[in-house]
């Protein structure tokens, strides 16, 4: 049975476990990039929503989205390992992505680490398209793929 979640925006207060799900499911073996003090920045500002889905008091999975005048980044998007393959990662960037949609968004940019073979799964189920391989994207070490979401073609 799958368990009950909420998806909500963060609070001050969830910067640190944002932070630490980043370091550990997003950037293992890199230099970490998204500490508490940058993720509570981005809780902040007005041009970026960072979500979480909890599970009573914990953060079962974290997501943040920045959006400009057509296009919106997913910035960060992690889910606890116990919690995944059950559809809470498809439905926390399907709330940001309605919020996307209603601010006139056309095209959203993901980056993944050009070995995350789940996430370029993930992504794919999702109707994300590969677009190009961004050499040396983390930490000057290692590429991404940046893939590209049409808001009019999965409408
Ligand atoms: C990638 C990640 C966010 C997926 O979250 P999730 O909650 O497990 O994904 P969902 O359960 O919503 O899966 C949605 C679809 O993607 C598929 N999928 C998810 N993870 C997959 C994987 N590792 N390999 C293949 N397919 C995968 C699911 O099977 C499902 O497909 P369906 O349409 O056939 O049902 C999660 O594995 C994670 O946090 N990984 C570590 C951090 C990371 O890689 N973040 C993204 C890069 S920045």
């Amino acid at each position: 049975m799958i368990e009950q979640y909420d998806i909500s925006l963060a609070k001050p207060a969830d910067a640190g476990t944002i932070a630490v799900m980043s370091r550990d499911y997003v950037e293992y073996g890199l230099e970490w990039q998204w500490k508490p003090a940058r993720i509570a920045k981005k809780i902040r500002a007005n041009d970026t929503n960072v979500a979480v889905a909890r599970l009573g008091k914990a953060i079962v999975a974290c997501a943040i989205m920045r959006y400009a005048e057509i296009e919106a980044h997913l910035e960060l998007l992690a889910v606890q390992p116990n919690y995944r393959k059950r559809g809470i990662g498809r439905h926390l960037v399907a709330w940001l992505t309605e919020t996307a949609d209603v601010a006139g968004i056309q095209v959203i940019y993901v980056e993944t680490r050009i070995g995350n073979a789940g996430a370029r799964s993930f992504y794919a189920r999702l109707g994300y398209k590969d677009i190009e391989i961004v050499p040396r994207y983390y930490c000057g070490r290692e590429s991404a793929v940046r893939l590209a979401y049409d808001m009019h073609r999965n409408r």
